[in-house]
């Protein structure tokens, strides 16, 4: 398992998965419907923006997947992944990727905590942050785009000095 940046030839992926309902769902959003090409300028200029790492999760060869760490402040970010094809989850690659991350962000970035959040039926991706040695720090209300519904989201935390 791999990670680097994106470039323009991961943009059908990411659209892909930016479509595909069941990824949308996790994320509590709707699966975007803007065409390709306006997919492509918005995926472009937000792969630029620097105040938004995003990487590309390679295995076996394929891109199988993306990562973000954003929202930097008090020395902290958040973290986001997503495995798009279903047949690769659950085989580790998110905790390897996870990882990665942290050490990145504690080590190159020179960060002092990683925040992540997760639907509180998500129990894959909390398995990845207690996995990756985060832990639950709180829970809030997130209202879905997907189907406009309320559901409970599970805050975690992974501090370098912990
Ligand atoms: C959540 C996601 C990123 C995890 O990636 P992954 O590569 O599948 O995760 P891993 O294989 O590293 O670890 C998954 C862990 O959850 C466990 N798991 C799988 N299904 C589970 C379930 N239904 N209940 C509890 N644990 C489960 C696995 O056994 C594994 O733990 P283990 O190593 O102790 O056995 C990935 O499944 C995904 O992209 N899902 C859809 C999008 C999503 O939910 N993104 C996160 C939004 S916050």
């Amino acid at each position: 398992m791999t990670l680097r940046p994106p470039n323009e030839s991961d943009v059908e992926a990411a659209y892909g998965w930016d479509k595909d309902p069941e990824l949308a769902a996790w994320n509590g959003r709707s699966p975007i419907s803007i065409s390709l090409s306006a997919a492509r300028r918005d995926y472009l200029s937000r792969w630029e923006d620097r105040s938004v790492k995003t990487f590309i999760i390679e295995a076996e060869g394929e891109s199988i997947g993306m990562a973000t760490l954003y929202g930097f402040r008090q020395n902290g970010c958040e973290l986001g992944i997503k495995i798009g094809p279903k047949t690769l989850r659950g085989r580790g690659f998110a905790s390897e990727a996870v990882d990665l991350l942290v050490e990145y962000a504690f080590g190159a970035l020179n960060l002092k905590l990683v925040r992540g959040s997760t639907l509180a039926h998500n129990h894959r991706m909390q398995r990845v942050f207690e996995k990756c040695g985060f832990v639950e720090v709180g829970d809030g209300t997130l209202f879905s785009r997907y189907d406009n519904r309320r559901y409970t989201e599970l805050f975690y935390e992974r501090r370098r000095d912990a």
